[in-house]
């Protein structure tokens, strides 16, 4: 039937002159052509009141977002009559904990809108209501492995969608490159989490190209960071850096690539970096703490933190601030296996110094379910870094302080927050759940 009609609209048209024919192909020309969106919409720094909207066309033309309550019902709009191929709106005055519709466009011409394109404001602060983290590491590597950890967490969270993505760093392999975040990152999460989730990244080293200039990774260009404290944390005003408040979880993203003017890195435990984290968790009234980062203190995995100088220093200069103000946990990635320690006090040596009556320091209700009173408990320190990458063993593994690790399959982290209770998964590339742990706080 769609045949048919079309080769008589095919024979009605060759009787019409070419000249005809030419002016109608430029009409048509002038209302179809849609700049081509070759990247996004992506959502940054999304706020209880605010979300950046970014893209990216072929051609450069002007940007606009129409939004509202309902994919039918896009009656609000911010546009820049600005020609460019980098698009980035920010749409202000929304509310908490709300979902805005929205699509984009230049000044002619939108794409359609769709269920799946949307914005959710965060909770507003100091909320009680439960939220939904994905905690993803070292996965812009364009493996299998990296479509099955994000096709399982798709299915896991089909009917509870994560409500904040965060990245533990080696984001796009190997160099950090424009192009590859292109091919490696944005296809892969685009149709399912950019153009809807709630992102807020750290690097690795990978990400700096094996260097430690912030002025040179593309990843400072492709994201913007809430460095404003715009959702509660202090605001850092360095996008290397900073914390957010999402319902009642202090989340602090770091950056253990970043060398400062005077060489410093945060793992030397001084400089701005580290004085402002020290100044951020001394300032954290939430029940729940976790620092997020590339370079683990502790792994026997693709890296062995008993040997390489960065890993060493985290765990020496750096473990007895996440301790003093008692850090839930602490999550990285740079290894490319899971690993998860006992809650962990003093064990600032190598594994052989692993002592477990001297540096664990918990309370269970049963086994992996931890009760922490006012006293509080160890730190648990998490390596999530098989989001893509996957696999190695360094002399050693599993660590003497780690209850559960798995180099043979990759995998991601979700994590459920509410006031009194954290509940996490690690979810397998194969679907299953391999670890999982609680801690209710009384
Ligand atoms: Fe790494």
């Amino acid at each position: 039937m769609g045949n048919i009609v079309h080769s008589k609209t095919y024979f009605s048209l060759m009787k019409i002159p070419n000249k005809f024919l030419s002016i109608l192909f430029l009409l048509f020309a002038q209302f179809t052509l849609v700049a081509q969106v070759i990247r996004g919409p992506y959502l940054q720094s999304v706020s209880p009141s605010q979300a950046i909207v970014r893209w990216r066309t072929e051609q450069a033309t002007e940007s606009k977002v129409v939004f509202g309550d309902s994919p039918n019902k896009l009656n609000k709009s911010v546009e820049s009559a600005q020609k460019v191929t980098e698009h980035e709106l920010l749409i202000s005055n929304l509310k908490p904990n709300k979902k805005y519709y929205y699509t984009i466009g230049d000044s002619k011409n939108l794409e359609p809108a769709t269920e799946k394109r949307f914005i959710l404001t965060a909770p507003k602060l100091g909320s009680t209501q439960p939220v939904r983290i994905w905690a993803l590491g070292d996965f812009g590597s364009g493996s299998k492995n990296q479509l099955e950890v994000k096709n399982a967490i798709i299915n896991y969270t089909k009917n509870h969608r994560p409500d904040a993505w965060i990245w533990l760093g080696d984001n796009a392999y190997s160099k950090g490159l424009d192009e590859e975040y292109q091919r490696k990152v944005f296809p892969i999460y685009q149709e399912d989490f950019f153009q809807n989730l709630n992102l807020y990244p750290a690097p690795g080293n990978h990400d700096y190209a094996g260097k430690h200039d912030p002025a040179e990774p593309p990843y400072f260009k492709i994201f913007n960071m809430p460095v404003q404290g715009e959702l509660g944390g202090v605001p850092s005003g360095n996008e290397s850096y900073y914390s957010v408040n999402y319902g009642q979880v202090h989340l602090v993203s770091i950056d253990s690539e970043l060398m400062e003017p005077k060489g410093l890195q945060v793992m030397d435990g001084k400089g701005a970096q580290f004085e402002w984290l020290e100044k951020d968790l001394a300032s954290n009234k939430l029940p729940w703490t976790i620092v997020y980062f590339h370079k683990p203190p502790y792994s026997k995995g693709s890296h062995d933190s008993d040997t390489e100088k960065d890993m060493v220093k985290m765990r020496e200069n750096v473990n007895p601030l996440f301790e003093k103000y008692k850090v839930d946990i602490v999550m990285a990635g740079h290894s490319h296996v899971y690993e998860r320690t006992h809650p962990l006090r003093g064990h600032y040596g190598i594994n052989n110094t692993f002592d477990a009556s001297k540096h664990i320091v918990e309370k269970t209700s049963a086994p992996n379910e931890y009760v922490v009173g006012k006293e509080g408990q160890g730190v648990i320190y998490i390596v999530n870094g098989s989001g893509g990458q996957l696999g190695g063993q360094r002399e050693g593994y599993p660590l003497k302080s780690s209850i559960y690790s798995n180099n043979k399959i990759g995998g991601s982290m979700i994590l459920d927050i509410t006031k009194s209770k954290l509940e996490a998964v690690w979810l397998g590339s194969d679907g299953e759940i391999h670890d999982r742990f609680s801690i209710t706080k009384k």
